[in-house]
């Protein structure tokens, strides 16, 4: 029925209504004004009426969103809708943490529950669309943008990207509650060189296909309706014009069935890589390689007709990237009613709605990583006589909003100062001060940030509230808009006066508590030495500052586990868990083995850390086959004082390949709850398919030997067995 509606209409459509579906534009005017008065606007305007624009971002709202669709389908002669997409990231107007924090929760059905509340918003507001998730693989914490994906892991990383698009999609795309996805940005977009947003990236086959690209073949098999490309260079073709991983891979290995948009002009930024002479040039090749949605490039709406009709461009390409998206149309329902979703009474009772928030302060609990806690100074008491609560973060109501936060409202989130008002009421004496502001610009998506290096008038303030208090919370951490695009940073220390604030304090009360917020890992072994606690909250969203209180007070015991290695200082970075072995791994004599001579090898917090209020133990790791592959067990205690959870890990070492592999694999993890005192046998089965690794050419060999198996509450301390793989292989 499908193949049938969008071959007919195709066999409808002219070749200018062919090129308008793949032309994407950006918002021009207020859709909800009156028409719009300048002449390029007008133009714009012409352009929807006449069939001659697919597809709109950055137009939100039911209201907008409606005015806009029947534009277009009153007007044009096929009456074909748009579909519209916006970056809803982390939630549309209830905002959930950002997604590293939501990765640190290790549930999938979590993830998958914010997703779908954040559709069900979006689509209350007209969208249809969202470029989410993002699941670059991210290793290195100076690029900003690994704040929107799963962290450095690509297991962790598929499996919570799956997650996030059943989320979001859910079962039925034509669902009123439900928006499609956009698997981005294929690929590489986080092996950026240096770290440096948007530069070239240059891997390995082994990293591209073993790293890079499993969560993007999870999100197709996740039914993920569309892909965007990356603006990098990747194996030395702009991605956006390789033709191997959106024609070869995407679409005729995985046999992914929807369409895949540019990012923001990358046709166009073609030029400036060096790759296309003009936009002409730029078109033909992206269009060649399997782009088939051109987001605000212009390169397809002024130069793909003249291009077909020269022969220059191929018409099969053209209806196949013209189905491709009018198949994404048909399964949203927007052939049987385009205005299903701009609904404005929908719009106001379901936005930020109770439920809503509830689910925030669920997933922000879970996000929640606790780092330190010298002489379990946490869980405080609820009886304390008085309270510090410290620092530029302390009370800010907007930055736990995090960057990409879609239709937030500004200064809507519950500040930590809120939150410890709200738990403790008049028990406790609070003793509030800022310390000093953590940048002095703007706070806002664009401009740059400049940091507060100067201003230490608040240090007195705080010092006296230090001093007259128990106990002192810190928070500090990154401005919000710190991380994200075009957030690249070579240093990923604090910033700002910050440090030295947290000095004065220290010095007034050695008990000092510190509430962080980021969006990256951050160097802080000053904090890691002399801090008492050390709880990283990410940016948890609306309900930030209720989640951290239950969290302080031992309302909820912390679970959440780190999706990225924390490294000690910046010359560690890249520093990741799953790194292959050196010829010269450990100190066989001083100076010639493979390490610094400044710092010591080993990160600041690894890869899948994160402390609880009780302590859990493991032993007991065996291993034995079945008809699937082997099953791995081992026992878990709970060895502490109360009930907690603890997110059990699994990695394996496939000791000699025929392409090395690297010491440590993650392959599994379950989330286990325990009663002081219990145990537990947590059992995983290792499939074949766990046990292989793609070749240089992309193909899965699984190959029999030797493989280590490691158990444990973090990539670090783990317990560990051997076992022989000599299955003929079967996949
Ligand atoms: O979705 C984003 C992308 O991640 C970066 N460039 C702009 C797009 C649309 O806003």
């Amino acid at each position: 029925e499908e193949d049938r509606f969008v071959n007919e209409l195709l066999s409808k459509m002219t070749l200018e209504e062919k090129v308008g579906q793949l032309h994407q534009i950006t918002s021009q005017w207020n859709m909800t004004g009156p028409a719009p008065n300048n002449e390029y606007a007008k133009a714009h305007e012409e352009n929807l009426k006449s069939g001659r624009v697919g597809s709109m971002l950055n137009v939100i709202g039911a209201e907008a969103t409606l005015n806009a669709q029947k534009l277009v389908v009153e007007n044009s002669r096929l009456g074909i809708p748009l579909i519209f997409g916006y970056d809803v990231i982390h939630g549309y107007q209830t905002m959930f943490p950002v997604p590293l924090g939501e990765a640190a929760s290790w549930d999938p059905g979590l993830l998958e529950l914010s997703a779908s509340i954040a559709a069900v918003e979006s689509a209350a507001a007209g969208l249809h669309w969202t470029f989410a998730p993002m699941m670059d693989v991210g290793r290195d914490a100076r690029w900003g943008r690994v704040m929107e994906g799963a962290g450095e892991d690509p297991y962790l990383s598929s499996v919570l990207s799956a997650a996030r698009v059943r989320g979001f999609q859910g079962e039925d795309l034509s669902d009123k509650n439900t928006i499609a996805a956009c698997a981005k940005h294929f690929a590489g977009y986080a092996f950026a060189e240096s770290g440096k947003d948007y530069n070239t990236v240059d891997v390995s086959n082994s990293t591209l296909h073993n790293v890079i690209l499993p969560p993007f073949k999870a999100a197709t098999e996740a039914g993920a309706a569309t892909y965007m490309n990356s603006f990098n260079i990747i194996q030395g073709v702009p991605a956006t014009a390789n033709s191997y991983i959106q024609r070869d891979l995407l679409k005729d290995k995985w046999g992914f069935e929807g369409f895949v948009v540019s990012d923001w002009n990358s046709i166009g930024e073609m030029i400036d890589h060096g790759a296309a002479q003009d936009l002409k040039e730029a078109a033909s090749k992206a269009f060649a390689a399997g782009n088939d949605m051109d987001m605000e490039g212009y390169a397809y709406a002024n130069h793909l007709q003249q291009m077909i009709e020269s022969g220059e461009a191929d018409t099969g390409y053209l209806d196949e990237a013209v189905s491709r998206v009018l198949r994404i149309k048909y399964r949203l329902g927007l052939f049987e009613d385009p205005y299903k979703y701009s609904d404005t009474l929908r719009e106001k009772n379901t936005l930020l709605s109770p439920g809503n928030r509830a689910a925030a302060l669920k997933v922000a609990r879970e996000s929640i990583v606790l780092l330190k806690n010298e002489n379990s100074i946490l869980p405080l008491k609820k009886d304390l006589k008085s309270i510090a609560v410290i620092g530029p973060l302390a009370d800010d109501k907007d930055a736990p909003l995090g960057n990409w936060r879609a239709s937030a409202i500004s200064n809507s989130a519950v500040s930590l100062l809120e939150g410890i008002k709200a738990k403790i009421g008049d028990n406790t004496q609070i003793n509030y001060a800022k310390g000093c502001d953590l940048v002095t610009s703007e706070r806002g998506f664009a401009g740059e940030i400049s940091f507060n290096t100067e201003d230490r008038s608040g240090f007195p303030e705080a010092i006296a509230a230090a001093k007259k208090s128990e106990i002192v919370l810190l928070a500090i951490g990154e401005d919000c808009y710190q991380s994200g695009e075009g957030r690249s940073q070579a240093n990923i220390g604090l910033r700002g006066l910050q440090l030295e604030l947290f000095e004065a304090v220290k010095k007034a009360n050695p008990n000092v508590v510190i509430v962080l917020m980021n969006g990256r890992p951050l160097a802080i072994p000053e904090l890691d030495e002399e801090a008492t606690a050390i709880l990283e909250t990410w940016f948890l969203g609306s309900e930030s500052g209720h989640a951290i209180a239950d969290v302080l007070y031992g309302d909820h015991n912390p679970s959440g586990k780190l999706p990225m290695t924390f490294p000690r200082s910046n010359g560690q970075v890249p520093i990741y868990y799953n790194y292959l072995s050196t010829g010269r791994p450990g100190p066989k004599n001083e100076v010639f083995w493979s390490h610094y001579t400044d710092e010591t090898n080993d990160p600041l917090y690894p890869f899948g850390y994160g402390l609880s209020y009780t302590t859990f133990s493991y032993d007991k790791i065996t291993v034995n086959p079945n008809d699937n592959g082997m099953i791995v067990s081992a026992m878990v205690t709970n060895t502490g004082e109360v009930q907690g959870t603890e997110v059990v890990q699994l990695y394996i070492r496939d000791l000699v390949a025929s392409l090395p592999r690297p010491v440590k694999e993650l392959k599994g993890f379950k989330k286990v709850q325990l009663i002081p005192g219990e145990s537990k046998m947590v059992e995983f089965t290792l499939s074949e398919e766990n046990l292989g690794y793609y070749d240089n050419d992309g193909n899965y060999v699984v190959e029999p030997g030797l493989f280590s198996v490691m158990i444990g509450g973090n990539s670090r301390d783990l317990i560990k067995t051997n076992f022989e793989w000599n299955k003929a292989p079967n996949l």
